[in-house]
């Protein structure tokens, strides 16, 4: 398949993610879109980390994994030394703090029923009310609950259910045509006769087939039952003290919902009582960043949070983002269509094409002197502010974005990869380095001749409207992760 390996990956990082792969199932085809397949990357305390690719290539989805909504297919997620992946669902979701997302449209990601407040306020509310002691039987209940939806589905039971409803039918068909034809007696009843009595065996049998399936549902719903007349108790008492610590909860709330909004260039006084509709795009992804910034988190997934808002509103944004990357020390992972706004604010960028990781290494480099192919048509595709620079000379990349379903064999970009040979159809790519921290995965890497191929070329000069109302166009790198 185009891509993979962890040759990129530097160690200690503040987020480790390998090996990672989603799919999803298509139907009952037993089809799958491999939305992301094996991918690996890591992120060290302090850095941003940009994640581009076309529209599809798994960016999103990644992101999503990584926060385990929903979990990956298979593969690692690493918050410093903890694995994600074995932690249990009350584990999960005290370390999720540490890692909070942020999503492309503010005003859909903020519920417009909810106030200002109450919005910002939900993780800690979530987490509050999580801190409250879980009583034994509602443990029960959510162990229980899981064990038994996979009891019911288990194979071997659906098909003994299938198999034993299938011979009743048969068996009460046959019951109902031997009593149909049967000689009437003396008072018109028909009897079945012999046909009627392996009918009567017949049922039986259905039954018994059916008797597995009985018990787990009886021995089941016996148990939730019982587990629900348990919590009653529970969870009067537990409304009891929720009730009795919320006005204290609520004053604290209150401060850290007003300093985080503050924090965030969100006038508080005059917002807290407001709704998300009567701000504008670039307040309401404000709003959205106090919320992600509520619970202090180490980390916080950008997907494409400037994508919907104009450009100086966008430059708002990224400035706010930088500037509490710097204030907090937060580690962010930015995921963006707009390459321009990607070179400005990122450390490290990981280039993505149909689930599967291209190229990784620092912007400048990236960008005036890319090594994978498809790399360099992103590039290419970057508007330049030059009259002189034609437009159509950007670098078209031939045919259609592949089905995710059925991706080409070995280097996923084959089929639009003009320096494709014989070995791009078998072989999939190994992630290797190719210059001092630049990464690629390619049999046939670019080099110094492939760069001065069009006008367009080195030194790509990346600028957009964006550049003058930033406040730098790279950040300075954190200690040693350049
Ligand atoms: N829940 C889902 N069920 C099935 N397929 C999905 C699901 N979510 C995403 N996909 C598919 O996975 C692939 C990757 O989608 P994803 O949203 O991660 O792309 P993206 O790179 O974020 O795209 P964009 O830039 O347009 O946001 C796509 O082919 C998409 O159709
Ligand atoms: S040269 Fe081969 S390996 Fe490299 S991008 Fe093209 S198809 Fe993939
Ligand atoms: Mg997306």
């Amino acid at each position: 398949m185009a891509g993979s390996g962890t040759a990129h990956l530097r160690g200690g990082g503040a987020l480790t993610v390998e090996h990672l792969t989603v799919e999803f199932p298509v139907g009952t085809s037993g089809d799958k879109v491999h939305a992301v397949s094996d991918v690996s990357f890591d992120l060290m305390k302090g850095e941003t980390l940009g994640v581009v690719g076309e529209s599809g290539c798994g960016k999103s989805t990644t992101g999503k994994a990584i926060m385990r909504v929903p979990p990956p297919t298979s593969g690692s997620v690493r918050l410093g030394a903890i694995d994600l992946s074995t932690l249990g669902a009350d584990q999960l979701r005290d370390v999720r703090g540490r890692l909070q997302m942020i999503f492309q449209d503010p005003i859909s990601s903020l519920n417009p029923r909810r106030t200002i407040r109450d919005i910002v306020a939900e993780p800690l509310t979530v987490r509050w009310l999580d801190g409250f002691p879980r009583y034994p039987a509602a443990q029960a209940w959510d162990n229980f609950t899981p064990a038994m939806l996979k009891l019911w589905k288990n194979k071997w039971l659906v098909l003994l259910t299938k198999i034993g409803l299938g011979v009743l039918l048969g068996g009460v068909l046959l019951y109902v045509v031997a009593s149909a034809v049967g000689e009437p007696d003396q008072f018109g009843r028909r009897d079945g006769g012999a046909g009627a009595d392996l009918a009567n065996q017949i049922i039986r049998g259905g039954g018994l087939l059916l008797a597995p399936a009985a018990i787990v549902g009886i021995i089941g719903s016996a148990i939730w039952l019982l587990l629900v007349f348990l919590m009653i108790p529970f969870k009067i008492a537990r409304s009891v003290l929720v009730a009795m610590e919320k006005k204290e909860f609520a004053k604290e709330v209150d401060e850290k919902v007003f300093t985080a909004l503050e924090e965030v260039g969100i006038p508080a006084q005059v917002s807290m009582t407001k709704y998300p509709h009567e701000f504008s795009g670039g307040q309401a992804q404000r709003i959205s960043i106090a919320r992600a910034l509520v619970l202090d988190p180490e980390i916080i997934i950008c997907d494409e949070p400037v994508s919907a808002l104009d450009v100086s509103v966008q430059a708002q944004v990224l400035n706010l983002l930088e500037d509490l990357k710097a204030s907090r020390d937060i580690s962010l992972i930015f995921i963006a269509h707009d390459l321009a706004v990607v070179k400005n604010i990122s450390d490290r960028v990981v280039v993505m094409y149909l689930g599967k990781v291209c190229e990784v290494g620092q912007p400048d480099l990236l960008y005036s002197k890319p090594r994978h192919p498809y790399t360099r048509a992103l590039m290419s595709a970057i508007p330049v502010p030059d009259p002189l620079v034609d437009p159509r000379s950007a670098e078209e990349i031939d045919g259609e974005l592949p089905s995710p379903i059925h991706p080409p064999s070995g280097c996923r970009f084959r089929t639009r990869c003009a320096r494709a040979t014989e070995i791009c159809s078998t072989a999939e790519p190994e992630i290797a380095e190719v210059a001092d921290g630049q990464f690629v995965a390619c049999h046939h890497p670019l080099d110094e001749k492939d760069w001065h191929l069009s006008e367009r070329s080195v030194p790509v000069t990346v600028s957009s409207d964006l550049d003058g109302l930033l406040h730098s166009t790279t950040p300075e790198a954190p200690g040693g992760v350049k």
